[in-house]
């Protein structure tokens, strides 16, 4: 079945009790037993059939066996990192979301896990010796803010030769536009608070994978940290499924005509889109990507600029987070990245980032245009 069938139908069977075409929110947190030991459900903790039915969606649409969700995406990472010990060396992407970059350095590396941050143009030119003694590698692609690309099939099999796992934060792209375990990744990871749920209305996170072995693992630890979604988010989340072919076709169309709008404009220094020809990773992009998505970035002239740029927009919200089908803007540096301010590689001053909505693309441009007149 295609995509989107799977997106409407997959892990959803009509409720056996009373019919219902919609996968019911199961609001329990304990079950009826038989006999002891006779149940196909014990505490909601360790399973919930509502979701059961998210995580069994989600991984048809990763192309994945396993699907384990989580109550954010934070969750979903955190709950991926336990499957390793203290000391454990990952190598990371430098241009990682800047909570990740956070979880990373102020809480797993005081606990003497080991990181290496490399850049994805060190990833794409092979990271060698580099991969040495690491037992992780873990990337994001396109990145959140700078939208650099990561060619998945070549760190995945340099990662292997190493002896290194490949975990693939996918919130960018969303699997209707990029799949990475078809490309060898071992994990995905999502903040299904982003394009999965769609709709802003909900923090989720869920963790994919095809290996029983680190299936087994997630879904211990899973029931072992106890990071779960409650049953109504995780109906939030699979219903948000049912649209993402659709919501992802119109993010990409009007993110293209976002971007051809901002190229033009004099008080816009650079556009950072992968589906822009001349984007470093747009080769690469064009061949894991099955469309180049809907977050765009810019540099204009100053921070001053980029600040008051971003409080002048009025469709466009001023706003953390992404991937709902509102237009959202915001200043990378001074929010959703304010915590890679003291590392080396803190974001620019100057970038603002768009999450470009499903909204009349045309709406959209003239507000950009309105508050860009005045920078
Ligand atoms: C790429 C990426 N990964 C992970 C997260 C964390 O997800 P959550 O906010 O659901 O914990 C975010 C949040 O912005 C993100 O953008």
């Amino acid at each position: 079945m295609d995509f989107e069938t799977r997106a409407i139908h997959a892990g959803q069977e009509p409720d056996p009790h009373s019919g219902a075409v919609t996968t019911p929110i199961y609001a329990t947190s304990t079950y009826a037993q038989k006999a002891v030991g006779e149940f196909r459900y014990d505490y909601s903790r360790t399973a919930n059939p509502t979701r059961e039915a998210f995580e069994a969606c989600l991984a048809s649409l990763e192309g994945a066996e396993h699907g384990i969700a989580f109550g954010s995406g934070m969750a979903a990472t955190t709950t991926v990192m336990h499957l390793l010990d203290a000391g454990a060396h990952v190598v990371a992407v430098n241009d990682v979301y800047g909570g990740t970059y956070r979880l990373f350095s102020k809480v797993y590396e005081p606990k003497g896990y080991r990181f290496t941050y490399v850049t994805a143009e060190e990833v794409n030119a092979g990271l060698g010796s580099r991969l040495d003694g690491a037992a992780m590698l873990w990337l994001e692609t396109p990145t959140n803010p700078l939208l650099n690309v990561v060619d998945l099939r070549a760190a995945s099999e340099a990662a292997h030769a190493a002896g290194a796992i490949v975990v693939v934060d996918n919130t960018f792209a969303s699997p209707y536009l990029q799949r990475p375990l078809e490309h060898g990744a071992d994990i995905v990871v999502h903040s299904t608070t982003k394009y999965l749920g769609g709709h802003s209305d909900l923090v989720g996170g869920v963790a994919a994978t095809s290996s029983p072995e680190l299936a087994e693992r997630l879904q211990f630890l899973q029931n072992s940290l106890g990071a779960i979604p409650g049953p109504f988010d995780a109906w939030l989340a699979l219903r948000g499924l049912k649209t993402l072919a659709v919501r992802m076709r119109a993010h990409c169309g009007n993110a293209a005509q976002v971007v051809e709008f901002l190229q033009g404009h004099p008080a816009v220094e650079q556009v950072l889109y992968p589906g822009l020809a001349d984007h470093p990773g747009h080769q690469i992009a064009a061949r894991q990507m099955d469309g180049f998505g809907g977050m765009v970035s810019f540099l204009v002239r100053s921070e001053a600029e980029a600040l008051a740029l971003v409080a002048r927009t009025r469709i466009w919200t001023l706003a953390e987070s992404l991937g709902g089908v509102e237009s959202l803007i915001e200043h990378p540096g001074q929010m959703t990245h304010a915590s890679t301010a003291d590392s080396p590689f803190a974001v620019p001053a100057t970038l603002v980032r768009l999450s470009v909505g499903i909204e009349a693309a045309a709406d959209l441009v003239a507000d950009l245009d309105q508050a860009l007149e005045d920078t």
